[in-house]
């Protein structure tokens, strides 16, 4: 894993051998972005099935599936967790050969998931892409990029194939509070690819899109709820309310991993509520930025109501409104 706590000031790349430590690195966040983590857990999964020294294959699914629980644990709101998890426990059942080559197998099947996401995210791009003209604008928010999947990335990955189809676009880089992820990853990530961008304090979308300065306003998902309600990286949901205000596109790119089809709608989605050191831990020219015993809530993401939003772009295709229904004809086609 890239540590992406210590980017852009250091590239480092971290290795594991034991689900454990995998779990610890997804919640203090090593890796994150839900396809990540989504992929990072798989490969927890194998690695616990060859920790185990399990003699038969009931014993192997109940240690994997020990270890899914913990692995669960490590963040609550990004649906892919879960979802990988219960894909690899999955795996498991009915399995025709020997408890070994269950272990092979749920190795080979780790890389699998990681590899269709990057082929998922292509396809995201292609359709993605098509929504972006010549010359736009575009506010992007948290990390969506190669770093918050396994490659390519969701929104971030549509900017990019936009960039190499040649259309001049800028970024609009959401800093992205308390942690970042905009100012030093999306920029970071946007240097890498030659894509011009401006990073920008969250507060100041509003004004831009006042402005006339901004086009189109794309962001990732976490969990998507049945209705198209979007939990993503918290300010997503005001970001989305003044995009509504003036008038501007706002573009939800997931992967149909990501929709949580058991949920109905958004606020049923949980949501982590992270450490408050993350929001008063920042300093500013040397000095800490709030009151020595001062308190803060963090919460990490929010939920924007479907009718905030455009269009969901997934691998097979852009989902318009109303999203329940034509989100049944993507499914079937
Ligand atoms: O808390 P993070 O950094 O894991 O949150 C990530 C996001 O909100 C991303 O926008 C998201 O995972 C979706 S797209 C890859």
């Amino acid at each position: 894993m890239i540590d992406q706590r210590l980017l852009p000031g250091d590239f480092k790349i971290l290795s594991y051998d034991q689900f454990q430590d995998v779990a610890v690195a997804i919640q203090s966040m090593v890796i994150r972005g839900a396809p990540a983590i989504g992929a990072a857990a798989a490969f927890g999964m194998a690695l616990a099935a060859l920790q185990s020294n399990a003699e038969t294959k009931n014993e192997l699914n109940k240690d994997i599936s020990k270890a899914g629980f913990l692995l669960n644990q490590a963040r609550p709101t990004a649906v892919n967790l879960s979802w990988a998890v219960q894909r690899m426990i999955n795996e498991t059942k009915g399995f025709p050969g020997s408890v070994s080559e269950l272990r092979q197998h749920l190795l080979e099947f780790a890389k699998k998931i990681a590899d269709d996401d990057v082929e998922i995210n292509k396809k995201m791009a292609a359709f993605g892409a098509a929504l972006i003209q010549d010359g736009d604008h575009i506010i992007h928010h948290c990390n969506t990029g190669a770093l918050a999947t396994v490659d390519w990335g969701t929104a971030l990955g549509v900017i990019r194939t936009a960039h190499e189809q040649g259309k001049h676009i800028h970024v609009f880089v959401d800093e992205t509070r308390p942690r970042l992820q905009g100012a030093r990853l999306t920029a970071w990530e946007l240097e890498q690819y030659g894509i011009p961008y401006d990073i920008i304090t969250d507060n100041a979308a509003g004004h831009l899109m006042r402005r006339g300065l901004v086009q189109k306003v794309f962001f990732g998902a976490d969990r998507v709820a049945a209705n198209g309600d979007v939990a993503n990286k918290i300010g997503t949901y005001m970001l989305a309310l003044a995009a509504y205000d003036n008038g501007i596109s706002a573009y939800c790119v997931t992967p149909i991993s990501t929709i949580d089809f058991e949920l109905e709608r958004g606020d049923l989605i949980p949501i982590e509520e992270r450490s408050q050191d993350e929001v008063l831990g920042l300093s500013l020219l040397g000095q800490p930025t709030a009151p020595e015993n001062a308190s803060a809530k963090n919460p990490a993401f929010d939920v924007t109501p479907y009718r905030l939003i455009s269009a969901w772009v997934t691998e097979k295709g852009v989902i318009r409104p109303p999203f329940r229904r034509n989100l049944e004809g993507i499914k079937e086609g």
